[in-house]
């Protein structure tokens, strides 16, 4: 039985995941690291943000978060249960009620030959929370006002192709919504929407939040929209965490060196185009593919030492709610 307390323990706690996938031939032994011993942590009603440069394993974290693929190793431990161990089905169909995914691209996640009322309906149906027509319409209609979308009715009979990119993801979201997920995990949810209407949908992540209490993995490219929605923020490279901490704390006091890279090419008006990253780092991303030990970031790193290029940190503790994998703490 699981001693899971709500109002202390996480609502997810990822501990040491890791996801291999494998590459080149069938008689071929190589794997590409896509994932390597992710750990965090999720509370209730909290919003984790994970970061970092394309290829760093964000996504493919965020699918086995979502059980879309096994891991290799790890463990899922969802409100006191390890997800990962073998259960029941209905065990499983809950799992996949309560954690629900959005997608960056809001054209693609909807079937463009079914009307928004269709989309939202069926999850309706498949997880019994409302039997008859009219319970059915109600409760759509309500969802679309949640993430306001007006007139509801009238919305409902639209198909994708007639809503804008914004509001093809309110959709997503309210389909999100109707199951009464606990967890919601967002991959790039804003990222191929116009600057002027991704405000509204991070507004509307914030309300969900603050309101129902839903907890939040948001993936992002964007580290102004991390440090405006994310309670903590997650720092990812080549398959590794290499740094975790509140937002806040992360923002203002980079310590792992990809992160300040990171920080640093965040365009800054005042400063001008006068940013020399240069300064920061040099080479090039390692190969994922049977990398080899230490830091994934010892090629690039100007403050390399020895024991970089042998053994991969253990996270250290350096202020409340801030921890690093770097040798140089
Ligand atoms: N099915 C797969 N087979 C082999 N390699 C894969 C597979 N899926 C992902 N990868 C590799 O895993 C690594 C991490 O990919 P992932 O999609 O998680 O990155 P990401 O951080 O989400 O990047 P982006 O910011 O571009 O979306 C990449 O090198 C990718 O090529
Ligand atoms: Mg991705």
């Amino acid at each position: 039985m699981s001693l899971y307390d709500p109002d202390n323990d996480p609502i997810l706690d990822v501990r040491v995941l890791s996801k291999y996938f494998p590459c080149g031939t069938f008689f071929s032994s190589k794997q590409v690291h896509a994932v390597e011993d992710v750990s965090f942590a999720v509370q209730r009603g909290e919003v984790i943000a994970l970061v970092g440069e394309s290829g760093s394993g964000k996504t493919t974290t965020l699918r086995l978060v979502a059980r879309l693929i096994p891991a290799t190793c790890g463990e899922i431990i969802f409100k006191g249960c390890d997800v990962l161990k073998s259960e029941p089905r209905k065990a499983s169909l809950d799992y996949r009620r309560k954690v629900q995914l959005i997608f960056q691209d809001p054209f693609g996640s909807l079937n463009p030959a079914h009307t928004i009322e269709h989309h939202l309906s069926r999850p309706l149906m498949i997880h019994k929370l409302a039997v008859t027509r009219q319970e059915v319409h109600d409760q759509l209609c309500n969802l679309l006002e949640t993430v306001e979308l007006k007139p509801a009715s009238e919305i409902a009979n639209r198909y994708p192709h007639q809503l804008s990119g914004g509001q093809r993801q309110r959709v997503a979201i309210a389909r999100a919504l109707a199951v009464q997920p606990e967890l919601i995990l967002a991959d790039e949810p804003i990222s191929m929407l116009d600057v002027s209407i991704r405000m509204g949908v991070l507004n509307l992540i914030h309300q969900l939040k603050e309101e129902r209490g839903i907890s939040f993995v948001y993936i992002t490219h964007d580290l102004a929209s991390a440090r405006y929605i994310a309670d903590k923020t997650a720092v990812m490279y080549a398959g590794h965490m290499v740094e975790g901490g509140t937002s806040e704390e992360i923002m203002t006091h980079p310590a792992h060196p990809y992160t300040q890279l990171l920080l640093s090419a965040v365009p800054d008006p005042r400063a001008g185009l006068k940013t020399d990253k240069n300064s920061l780092a040099r080479g090039e991303v390692p190969s994922l593919i049977d990398p080899p030990p230490g830091c994934p970031f010892a090629l690039r790193c100007l403050r390399v030492k020895e024991a970089c290029h042998q053994q991969m940190p253990e996270p250290k503790t350096i202020a409340l709610n801030h921890w690093v994998r770097c040798h140089l703490y």
